[in-house]
This record gives structure tokens, C-alpha cells and sequence, in this order.
């Protein structure tokens, strides 16, 4: 029985940004995952833990079997389940993997102990915020799926680990659609991560240092590749 996430957490994975019919068809329609992935899948979801869903797992093995990465760094481990797909997916990658919940942190070990079969990824035990001042390597992708609100307090870190023409890709930006409405509108519990996501936004679409888009899979995925060596970010929103 996992204890972390109760059954009303996570309350934006029913709030679906695109028509249901088309989540029903990403879904479905898409290659399912097989073996250890779909035993991992079915197990997050019996015990309520939020990975990636369908639509977003099917753009990853796209994009790692296209870019090939030499190295990920990925912020939210979980289970494993993302990290074992970037891992089946881009078979050459060396991935790091952090996460600070001891629970998903047993679970992740026990998961990497089974499937990791190349030795592939490397997990890091603590909070992000302490383990990223910490890393000496640079990578090619950073994926970013942890607690919302330090997604722009981790972004210049990230960045400065990141080789130009990589790619850093965040997930959970649209907060079940909040961040289109007056933040009057959002849940006071809710307005922390509405400010962050903000900032980010203001951070990073329209930089000139950088290339974004935003794609609605899932509650929201922003993808940001790095155009130049030091990347400018205004101070007013970083600071
Ligand atoms: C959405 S889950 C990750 C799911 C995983 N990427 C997948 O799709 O298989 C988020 C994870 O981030 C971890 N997390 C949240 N904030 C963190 C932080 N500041 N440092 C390290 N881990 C963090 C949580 O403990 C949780 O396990």
C-alpha cells in the first residue's frame, strides 16, 4: 500500500485541458506500453501516483528515439516509470534521477533493481533544490516533474547544466487551465504554483535566448531549448 498520495490528491489529472473524446483517442489509440512499463503503469495507477499519462509517454519515446540523448537529468523520479521509458527509449542515455519522497525512493530503487537492465540511471536522494547546486555534468534534456511552484526557482540551475540546443521539458504547466484565468478566479491553496507558473511563462516564451512551446498533452508539458550559452533571465522574476 503506498501512503503518499491519498485518493483526492492530485485533483488536476480530472480537470483535462483538451476534450475528453480526444484524451480517450491519444490514449487509446497510441501503442501501448508493454512489459515492465505496463507493469509499473498499472501499479501507479492502482496506488493513485501521477506519472506521465499516455498521450505524454508516446511523445517521449518519439522524441528520445529521434534525439538519441547522451544525458538526461530528470527532477521527479516517482515510481521509475519515466525515467525507465527515457532509459528503453534512448538506450545510450546515462540518466540522474532525483527525487526526495522516501517512499517513491524505495520503490524507485526496487524499480531500477529489476528493469534498469543496462545500469542506465543513477538516483539521487534529497531535494532538488539542494542536489542541483551539487551536479558537475551537463545534459541534453532535463526533464522537470516535481513540485510546480520551484519549477523557476530550479530553471536558472537547470540551465546552467544544460548544453546549448538541449532541451528542457516541464511538465503539469496548465494546472487543470488555471493559469489562463485571473488568478482571482484560483483557489487561494492554489495561487503559489499560479504565481510560479506565471513567472516561468514570463521567463521563458518570449526570451530571445530561448525557443518555447507549449503542448497540451497531458495538464500541459513546456518544452524550452537553450539557443545560447548564458541564457539571460530577467532578475525581477528569478531573484
Ligand atoms: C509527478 S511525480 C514524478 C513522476 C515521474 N516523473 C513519472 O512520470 O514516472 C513527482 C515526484 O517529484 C518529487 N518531488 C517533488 N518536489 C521535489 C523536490 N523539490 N526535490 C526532489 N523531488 C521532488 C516527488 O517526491 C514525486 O515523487
Amino acid at each position: 500500500m503506498v501512503e503518499t498520495y491519498s485518493k483526492n490528491a492530485n485533483h488536476n489529472m480530472r480537470r483535462p485541458v483538451v476534450k475528453e473524446e480526444i484524451i480517450d483517442l491519444m490514449r487509446q489509440r497510441q501503442k501501448p506500453v508493454t512489459g515492465a512499463l505496463k507493469e509499473l503503469e498499472n501499479f501507479a495507477q492502482m496506488n493513485n501516483i501521477p506519472v506521465i499519462p499516455h498521450e505524454t509517454v508516446s511523445y517521449f519515446r518519439l522524441l528520445m528515439e529521434t534525439l538519441q540523448p547522451e544525458r538526461i537529468l530528470e527532477i521527479g523520479t516517482a515510481i521509475g516509470f519515466s525515467a525507465l521509458l527515457m532509459a528503453q527509449y534512448a538506450p545510450k542515455a546515462k540518466i540522474t534521477t532525483i527525487d526526495r519522497n522516501p517512499e517513491m525512493i524505495e520503490l524507485a530503487k526496487e524499480n531500477f533493481a529489476r528493469f534498469d537492465e543496462r545500469g542506465q540511471i543513477t538516483l539521487l536522494e534529497g531535494d532538488a533544490v539542494d542536489i542541483l547546486e551539487t551536479l558537475t555534468e551537463n545534459y541534453d534534456v532535463v526533464f522537470m516533474d516535481s513540485a510546480k511552484s520551484k519549477y523557476i526557482i530550479f530553471l536558472p540551475e537547470v540551465l546552467k547544466r544544460l548544453t546549448v540546443g538541449g532541451l528542457v521539458l516541464i511538465d503539469d504547466v496548465f494546472q487543470g487551465g488555471d493559469v489562463a484565468r485571473d488568478i482571482k478566479e484560483v483557489r487561494r491553496g492554489q495561487r503559489t504554483i499560479y504565481k510560479g507558473l506565471q513567472h516561468l511563462f514570463d521567463a521563458t516564451l518570449d526570451n530571445p535566448d530561448l525557443t518555447a512551446s507549449l503542448l497540451p498533452l497531458g495538464d500541459g508539458l513546456l518544452m524550452i531549448r537553450k539557443k545560447v550559452a548564458n541564457v539571460h533571465l530577467p532578475s525581477e522574476i528569478v531573484d
